[in-house]
C-alpha cells in the first residue's frame, strides 16, 4: 500500500503506517460481508463496499466521540459507522419514508442489527429543517457524512454548519462530483479535498485539523 492508494493516503493524513490502516480494513471485513449478504444483489443506492471499508478505516483512526450522517437508506453507512464507532454515538438524519421500489420497500436503515442501535440515534425528518437544531444541541462533532439530497444549495448548507461545529473532524461525502458544493466548501475553508474513490459519483473527505 502506498500513498497513492486511498488506503495509503489515509494513513498519512493520520501520520500512521500503512499497515494500521490495512489492519482496520480487516477488522472490518466482519461487518462488510454482514452487509454484503444482507444488501444481496439489491443495489438501494447504499454506500459501495469499497467506499465503506475505507469509511471504517476512517471511523477507527478517527475515532469520533460524536458523529453525524445524512441520508441512511438502507443503513449500509450507518451500520459500517456504528461498527466502528467504539464509545461514540451517531445521529442520523433521514427523510423517514420507505425505502427502495414500489415492489419492494424497506423501512429505513433495516440493516442496522440490533447490537448495534444502543449508539444510534435517528431523527426522521428534512436536514434542511433539522440539522442546525441538532448541531446546535450537539455542540462540537468530529464526523459529518453526507449522503441526502445531491443538490448544490443543500449540500453546501449541511457541509458549512457541520464544519462549523468541528474542531478537529472529518467531512466525508458521498457522490460528492455530483455537485461542486464540496469543491466550493475547501477552497472557502482552505481546506483539503482528498478524493477516496471515483465510483459512483466518487466519495472525499475534506479533513479539519488533521495531520
Ligand atoms: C442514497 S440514500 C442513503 C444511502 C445510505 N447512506 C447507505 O449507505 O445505505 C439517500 C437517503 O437520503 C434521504 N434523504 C434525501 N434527502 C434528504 C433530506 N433533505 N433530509 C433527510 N434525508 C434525506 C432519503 O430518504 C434516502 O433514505
Amino acid at each position: 500500500m502506498t500513498s497513492s492508494t486511498p488506503a495509503g493516503r489515509i494513513a498519512k493524513l493520520f501520520g500512521e503506517d500503512d499497515g494500521k490502516v490495512a489492519d482496520y480494513i480487516r477488522q472490518g471485513e466482519k461487518i462488510e460481508s454482514y452487509i454484503s449478504r444482507k444488501l444481496g444483489d439489491r443495489n438501494l443506492w447504499a454506500l459501495g463496499p469499497e467506499k465503506r471499508r475505507l469509511m471504517f478505516a476512517l471511523v477507527k483512526l478517527l475515532r469520533p466521540e460524536v458523529a453525524v450522517e445524512t441520508g441512511v437508506g438502507a443503513g449500509s453507512s450507518t451500520t459500517t459507522i456504528l461498527a466502528a464507532l467504539g464509545k461514540g454515538v451517531l445521529h442520523s438524519i433521514d427523510l423517514g419514508v420507505k425505502y427502495g421500489n414500489e415492489k419492494e420497500e424497506y423501512p429505513v436503515g433495516f440493516l442496522v442489527p440490533e447490537r448495534l442501535r444502543g449508539k444510534w440515534r435517528l431523527h426522521t425528518g428534512n436536514s434542511a429543517d433539522l440539522l442546525v437544531p441538532l448541531l446546535d444541541e450537539l455542540g462540537t462533532i468530529q464526523l459529518f457524512y453526507h449522503d441526502s439530497t445531491h443538490e448544490e444549495k443543500h449540500v453546501m448548507f449541511e457541509l458549512r454548519n457541520a464544519w462549523d461545529h468541528m474542531e478537529r473532524g472529518i467531512l466525508a461525502v458521498d457522490n460528492y462530483m455530483w455537485t461542486p458544493a464540496p469543491g466550493k466548501l475547501s477552497l472557502e475553508k482552505g481546506a483539503r479535498l482528498m478524493q477516496l474513490s471515483r465510483r459512483q459519483g466518487g466519495f472525499c473527505i475534506i479533513p479539519k485539523n488533521i495531520g
